[in-house]
């Protein structure tokens, strides 16, 4: 089955969240499960100089008002899987992120950039740059890549499907609608029942409305945003997709994160062998200035610093946590706000609190590893690659029970710790009282090590390998394919 996935971010070359850790690592595990697959980027520098053996194969002249758009075909590094980057100088070569220049302003030009990459993939759907190579399904994900399920309705390849994946309902690429001509879409498709969101136009709306299938990234995320309280303003467009919408829970990537071979990490360990985890915390430690006490809980929090992350929960909950004893390293970055809250915390408490304003892959798996608990406490969720990690490192995850967190945490209660089927430590409210309570069981337990290692182990013993999801997402391709265009 040849499938071709379309993002705009992909480990470790562009990386904003998770998105780009399951662009690494799905489409490799499909490939492995016996599809056809190959990629589709925007050729944003760091893309540009990793792929290897680009070579153009087509030149599309100039789109959407950017001249020289080109496409090329080369070789992911590493999984070697084949890719195409689309060539736009005009749109893609420059300094600053992938969505937003470096003073956090949105590109102004993201409607021709991302409308690019739909308008590149309903291309290649049609046959038109390989004669031998044409997907059965496109597999697009987040507003970045929805606008080909809209191209691929304007322009129907014979016997192709989409599937679009939402990795996150709240960023929906919104346009003013008078821009939608830029696009080359008739007007009918900027209408309520298309692109049309209050107003304005919505990328995301292109994904929910024309793909063959929607899918999301935990099953409890998937009914979430059919609600008002999960669904930002779509959830109305999410029930009328009922049949069509279903949630695919992420996997993680062994190849990178695994404390047995993990080669940022200060010593290696597994379950058998947990001695390595103390030598990593004692390292992380020092490293950071906190006080080198191995029977002091340490709780990680590694994030964007943003609202649905519900960081602020931890602000508000540090004088408990201080109480009960526990050192907290912070990494992330994001609104100011809550970095200098962060930095004002660490300052507060020094040698108990330290916190690292930045982006650091290395360091992340340091943390990863040192750390005994990972607290996870968000608003909304749809899958969380964190505490997945957190569970692979014997790094307990404390997390509000939402969307992929209620489905990957198995809460420590009585029942649970008896059955040995616990891993973690969940709360339902979104409030600082809750969140202090989930810690202090957390660190009751922590307080009693025979049970504490066996909460560990459990959790590493938990299987996210993206053997299963990738089965899965075939199954919904079988499905997709089945029904009559
Ligand atoms: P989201 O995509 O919503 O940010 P996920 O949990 O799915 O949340 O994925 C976050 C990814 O970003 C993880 O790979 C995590 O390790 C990484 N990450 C987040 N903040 C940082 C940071 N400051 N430094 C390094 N990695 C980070
Ligand atoms: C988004 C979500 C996160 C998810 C990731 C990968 O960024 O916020 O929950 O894990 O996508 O699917």
């Amino acid at each position: 089955m040849r499938v071709l996935h379309v993002a705009a971010e992909i480990y470790p070359l562009v990386k904003t969240g998770g998105l780009a850790d399951v662009v690494a690592a799905l489409p490799p595990a499909l490939a492995h499960a016996g599809a056809d697959v190959r990629l589709l980027l925007p050729g944003l520098p760091p893309m540009r100089e990793a792929v290897q053996h680009a070579r153009t194969v087509i030149d599309f002249g100039t789109v959407f008002g950017a001249p020289r758009v080109r496409l090329l075909q080369g070789l992911m590094p590493g999984t070697q899987l084949p890719v195409y980057l689309v060539d736009a100088p005009l749109l893609y070569q420059r300094e600053g992120g992938p969505y937003q220049a470096s003073d956090g302003r949105d590109w102004p030009d993201n409607l021709q950039r991302f409308g690019l990459l739909g308008w590149v993939a309903c291309q290649i759907a049609a046959g038109a740059v390989d004669a031998t190579w044409a997907p059965r399904i496109v597999h697009a994900h987040d507003w970045h890549a929805a606008l080909g399920c809209a191209y691929l309705r304007a322009h129907p390849a014979s016997g192709v499907r989409s599937v679009y994946t939402v990795h996150n309902l709240a960023y929906q690429g919104l346009f003013p609608i008078e821009d939608h001509a830029l696009l080359g879409l008739s007007a009918g498709f900027m209408s309520p029942a298309g692109l049309e969101y209050h107003g304005q136009m919505s990328f995301m709306k292109a994904g929910l409305k024309f793909a063959d299938r929607v899918t999301t990234v935990s099953p409890t995320y998937a009914r979430e945003i059919a609600t008002p309280e999960f669904g930002c303003g779509l959830d109305g467009v999410i029930r009328g997709r009922s049949a069509s919408v279903s949630g695919i829970i992420n996997g993680i990537d062994s190849a990178v994160w695994d404390p047995s071979t993990d080669s940022a990490i200060a010593q290696l360990y597994d379950r058998t062998r947990l001695a390595g985890k103390a030598a990593c915390k004692l390292a992380l430690q020092r490293a950071t200035g906190l006080a080198e006490d191995p029977d002091a809980p340490l709780l990680l929090a590694l994030s964007r610093l943003s609202s649905q992350k519900g960081l602020d929960l931890i602000l508000s909950a540090l004088p408990s946590l201080m109480e009960e004893g526990v050192q907290v390293v912070v990494q992330g970055t994001g609104e100011p706000g809550l970095e200098a809250a962060f930095r004002a915390a660490a300052d507060a408490h020094p040698g108990r609190v330290t916190a690292h304003i930045g982006y650091d892959e290395g360091r992340a798996h340091r943390l990863m590893a040192g750390a005994d608990m990972i607290l996870v406490p968000s608003r909304f969720e749809p899958c969380g690659l964190t505490q997945l990690y957190g569970l692979r490192y014997g790094t307990v995850p404390v997390v509000r029970r939402v969307g992929g967190l209620a489905d990957t945490v198995q809460d420590a209660d009585a029942q649970h710790l008896a059955d040995g089927s616990a891993t973690g430590f969940s709360f339902d409210r979104a409030q600082p009282a809750e969140l202090v309570q989930a810690v202090r069981r957390a660190v009751a337990l922590y307080r009693q090590p025979p049970a504490w290692q066996a909460l560990m182990r459990q959790g590493m013993a938990s299987d996210f390998s993206w053997d299963g999801p990738a089965r899965d997402y075939i199954a919904l391709y079988e499905g997709a394919l089945r029904e009559p265009g």
